[in-house]
């Protein structure tokens, strides 16, 4: 490892400073500290390569961020070039090109009457900032009432403390509880985990009546519905049948309460579509992105908003309707270049159409090599977001006990097959870059499928 520019660490060092210094996220840190950590150093394509040159399949694009593949020329040059002009320059009393360029293309792209772009840094800031636009909102336009959020049951937003509260996930926010605003929760249609053998179109009806019911009743101080739209994906990937955002947009319309679209992991073509609100046509009020915004090389955060939105902010200065909020790297140049890059590999690959066979040889290749495994209970997929749900017994829908861990020990069989995955539970995620190809379409599926049988029939 190392070469002329940096330094040869050896193997055995970097895991003893990991083991000594590092506080790994969303790890169980006993866990982590009893294994022998896979050191990333480079990333080619759609391959990661560690410390000591084995390559892996990028199965979950770095955490649901890469778009068109590692180390893109496109991507690294464009950087490269505003590296050389400016790397950091604040948007709190000035402006810059990228910032400036990118919203312009953003709300060029994004579903009709987002006209709005403002900046931070996570997905989770981007939730923070949609949220409290939303409260702020209608404290600015004469409604003080509307002080509470909704969501949909089992939610996850990020981690901030006001993405928690929208979100509600037992195993990772069970702490926090005593400090979360109360929050109205939707049961979302889907059909495995709250909508027991109804068929979708039952599942939908269902759910688009208790949400008329409950906004309903709600109404007059409900501020805004969050929602993932058409797959909520750190839930366990639910996806939503065709019509369920549609019908949240003219049931949150008809009763006054604001729609925030968090599209952070489903935005820029994971479901297929540059934005899956786009498969409903629908415009939300305000809509979050990260992640694969900048094709997941720099961190970058938008929230989109509507003139509605944004022209409730307007006065003079004394009147003190600013939007007090910021982050110190908002808008930063170097990630709205990457970002505008990004979306010109979009154009010059023909990036949707191209995926739109993939994703059909994904699906025709999961119905037959993994569907009709004996623990598979479920497979559920939109474009390329995946999950497959495992249990002890499929018929009887009787999960594994947690502590088997079963989906984390499918990861580690993938992993020493050279595919990177991760879990949510028992449920196996799968989602590769955009720039997946069909030859690596097939490892992906061939080597889940040996991991699960690995793991599920031993
Ligand atoms: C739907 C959704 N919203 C928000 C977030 C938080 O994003 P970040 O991890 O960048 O804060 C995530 C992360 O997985 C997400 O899936």
């Amino acid at each position: 490892m190392g070469d002329a520019d940096t330094p040869a660490w050896t193997y055995d060092t970097l895991k003893a400073w990991d083991h000594a210094h590092l506080w790994h996220p969303f790890s169980p840190m006993q866990l982590w500290l009893a294994d022998d950590p896979v050191v990333i150093v480079r990333g080619e394509g759609n391959e990661v390569i560690d410390s000591e040159g084995h390559r892996y399949l990028d199965g979950v694009s770095s955490l649901w961020c890469n778009v068109h593949g590692h180390n893109r020329e496109e991507l690294n040059e464009a950087i490269t070039a505003q590296l050389h002009q400016i790397a950091h320059s604040t948007l709190l009393g000035l402006t810059n090109v990228p910032a400036i360029v990118l919203a312009e293309r953003l709300t060029s792209l994004a579903p009709v009457g987002l006209s709005r772009v403002f900046y931070s840094d996570a997905g989770a800031t981007a939730v923070e900032a949609a949220l409290k636009m939303a409260l702020q909102f209608w404290q600015l336009s004469g409604q003080p009432r509307k002080t509470r959020l909704a969501s949909l049951v089992g939610a996850y937003h990020g981690d901030t403390l006001g993405a928690v509260g929208v979100g509600y996930t037992e195993t990772f926010h069970r702490f926090y509880r005593p400090v979360l605003p109360d929050c109205v929760r939707l049961t979302p249609p889907h059909v495995w985990q709250w909508q027991d053998r109804l068929s979708e179109a039952e599942a939908l009806d269902r759910s688009v009546a208790e949400a008329r019911d409950t906004l309903a009743r709600e109404q007059e101080t409900l501020a805004a519905l969050i929602i993932e739209p058409v797959m909520q994906g750190a839930a366990g990937m639910w996806p939503q049948p065709p019509g369920y955002v549609a019908a949240l947009r003219e049931i949150t319309s008809a009763v006054d309460v604001l729609l925030i679209g968090d599209e952070v992991a489903t935005g820029f073509g994971r479901t297929g579509t540059m934005f899956a609100c786009e498969q409903d046509r629908v415009t939300p009020d305000l809509l979050c992105l990260a992640k694969g915004i900048t094709g997941g090389y720099l961190p970058l955060a938008a929230t989109l908003a509507t003139d509605r939105v944004h022209d409730a902010f307007l006065g003079e200065a004394h009147e003190g309707r600013t939007f007090f909020h910021g982050h110190t790297y908002t808008g930063n140049p170097l990630a709205c270049a990457a970002a505008l890059a990004s979306l010109a590999i979009f154009e010059a690959d023909d990036t949707l159409r191209r995926l739109a066979p993939k994703v059909d040889q994904l699906e025709r290749q999961l119905a037959e090599e993994v569907a009709p495994l004996a623990h598979v209970a479920d497979v559920r997929q939109r474009g390329v977001m995946v999950g497959i749900e495992l249990a002890a017994d499929a018929s009887a829908r009787r999960s594994y006990p947690a502590r088997d861990r079963i989906g984390a020990r499918v990861t580690v069989e993938a992993r020493a097959r050279g595919v990177i995955i991760r879990p949510l539970g028992d449920v196996v995620v799968l989602m590769p870059p955009l720039s997946v190809r069909e030859d690596e379409l097939d490892r992906l599926v061939t080597v889940v499928r040996e991991a699960i049988v690995a793991v599920t029939e031993p």
